[in-house]
C-alpha cells in the first residue's frame, strides 16, 4: 500500500469491495458489499464467487462465465465498470481487476469493486430535467420571433410603421432573451464543472456598487431608490472584476425587479466563519474568510422563509416576473469560486437581504 498510517479497513470503503483468492473463492467482502447485494459477509467468505456474486448482464448472459477472468486472455488485467444485474433484478456498477504476480500469469486475485446506481440515476434525472427547461426557456422567445418574422413577411403591406416597429423591438428583446439565456446556461456548465476562470485583479468594491446604481439610474430608474453605505478600512480584495459586476448587478437588479421600496446597498470589511460548500467532502470544517462583505436589501415581501434553501437552485423562481431563475445560482457560483459564501435573510424592513462575503484573495506573491 502507498503512504502510511494505520491500515484501510474495508468495512470503511464507501463502495463495495469483493476479493477472490486464485482459485475463485470470496477472501474478502465488505459492508458495502454486504448492503449492495442483500449478501451477508459470513455467508460470502469462502464460498465460490459465482455462488455469491451471480451477476447478468441486461441481456441475461452470466458474466463471469462471459468474462472468465481466470481462464481468458492472459493479457487482461481488468474489466471496465459495467452495468450489470443481481438476481432479482437489483442494478449495480461493477469494474474488476485481475491481479497477476508476473504479465501474463495466472490470476492470483480478483478485485472487484461494487458501486449502487442511484447516484448515478439521480445525475441523469437531473440532466433530463435541465435539457427540458432549457428547450421550454428557449422555445418560448424563438416562438415569438418565429411569430412576429412570418407575420410580418407575410403581411408586410397591411401594417403600418408604428406596427411593424413594434413587432421588431419584440423580436430584438427576444433575441437579447435568447443570448442572454446561452450565456447563462455557458456560465452553468462552467461553474458546475468547476471550470469558471477567475481573472483576478485589484477590485475596488465600494467603486463597482457606485459605478452599478449610475448605471440603474441611468435606466430610469429615481436616484432615492438606492442607499449605498461603504464603510471604511475596506481591505484590498483581489477579485474578477468581471465576475463581480455579474454577482453586483444580479443583485442589484433583483432587488429592484423583485423587491420594493428602498434598496440599500452596504459594503464593510468583514471576518467571519463561513461553511464549506456542497462540493466539498462532508466533514470540511467550516473557514474564516477575512475580506469584504456586501450586503444588498429592500423593503419588499422578501423570500418566503420555504423558499430559501431553494433560491440559489438553478431555475428556481418566486414570482412571474420575468427571469429565468439561475440568476441566483451563477451568484452563488461565482462567489463560491472566489472562496466566499453567500446567503438570504430577511432585512429589519421586511424585504430580503442578501449578503456575500469575498475574501481579500491576496496572492501569495503580494503578500
Ligand atoms: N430581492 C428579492 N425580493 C424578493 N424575491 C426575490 C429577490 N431576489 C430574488 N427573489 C426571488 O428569487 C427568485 C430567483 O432569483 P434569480 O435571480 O435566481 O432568478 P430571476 O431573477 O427570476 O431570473 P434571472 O436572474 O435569471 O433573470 C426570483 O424569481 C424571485 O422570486
Ligand atoms: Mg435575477
Amino acid at each position: 500500500m502507498v503512504g502510511s498510517g494505520p491500515e484501510l479497513d474495508p468495512d470503511d470503503l464507501p463502495d463495495g469491495l469483493v476479493v477472490a483468492d486464485a482459485l475463485g473463492r470470496v477472501v474478502c467482502f465488505n459492508r458495502a458489499a454486504a448492503r449492495l447485494t442483500g449478501v451477508q459477509p459470513g455467508a460470502a467468505l469462502g464460498s465460490g464467487l459465482e455462488d455469491v456474486l451471480p451477476l447478468e448482464d441486461l441481456d441475461g448472459r452470466r458474466w463471469w462465465q462471459l468474462t472468465d477472468p481466470y481462464g481468458g486472455l492472459a493479457v487482461r488485467t481488468s474489466q471496465p465498470e459495467r452495468n450489470l444485474l443481481l438476481p432479482g433484478g437489483r442494478e449495480v456498477l461493477v469494474s474488476a481487476r485481475y491481479v497477476r504476480s508476473r504479465p501474463k500469469g495466472p490470476v492470483e486475485k480478483l478485485v472487484i469493486a461494487l458501486r449502487g446506481t442511484e447516484a448515478r440515476r439521480r445525475t441523469e434525472r437531473s440532466h433530463a430535467e435541465l435539457i427540458a427547461t432549457v428547450a421550454h426557456e428557449l422555445r418560448s422567445p424563438l416562438t415569438s420571433v418565429k411569430g412576429f418574422t412570418a407575420t410580418l413577411l407575410a403581411k408586410w403591406e397591411r401594417f403600418t410603421d408604428g406596427q411593424k416597429r413594434l413587432m421588431l423591438e419584440t423580436v430584438d428583446a427576444d433575441a437579447d432573451r435568447v443570448t442572454r439565456l446561452i450565456a447563462e446556461l455557458l456560465d452553468i456548465s462552467r461553474i458546475d464543472a468547476g471550470r469558471l476562470e477567475l481573472r483576478k485583479q485589484v477590485v475596488d468594491l465600494g467603486a463597482a456598487v457606485r459605478r452599478h446604481v449610475e448605471r440603474k439610474v441611468a435606466t430610469g430608474i429615481p436616484e432615492d431608490r438606492f442607499d449605498i453605505r461603504i464603510g471604511e478600512p475596506l481591505t484590498v480584495l483581489w477579485a474578477d472584476p468581471d465576475k463581480v459586476d455579474q454577482v453586483l448587478a444580479n443583485l442589484l437588479e433583483n432587488a429592484v425587479r423583485h423587491g420594493e421600496g428602498t434598496v440599500t446597498i452596504e459594503v464593510a470589511p468583514a471576518k467571519e466563519v463561513v461553511e464549506a460548500p456542497v462540493w466539498e467532502r462532508p466533514g470540511t470544517p467550516p473557514r474564516i474568510v477575512e475580506g469584504t462583505a456586501v450586503t444588498v436589501s429592500d423593503e419588499g415581501s422578501g423570500i418566503p422563509e420555504e423558499a430559501v434553501p431553494r433560491v440559489f437552485t438553478r431555475f428556481w423562481r418566486g414570482s412571474r416576473r420575468g427571469g429565468t431563475g439561475l440568476g441566483l445560482y451563477i451568484v452563488k457560483g461565482i462567489v463560491e469560486a472566489h472562496g466566499g459564501s453567500i446567503r438570504v435573510d430577511r432585512a429589519p424592513g421586511g424585504g430580503a437581504r442578501f449578503r456575500f462575503v469575498l475574501p481579500a484573495g491576496i496572492p501569495d506573491f503580494m503578500l
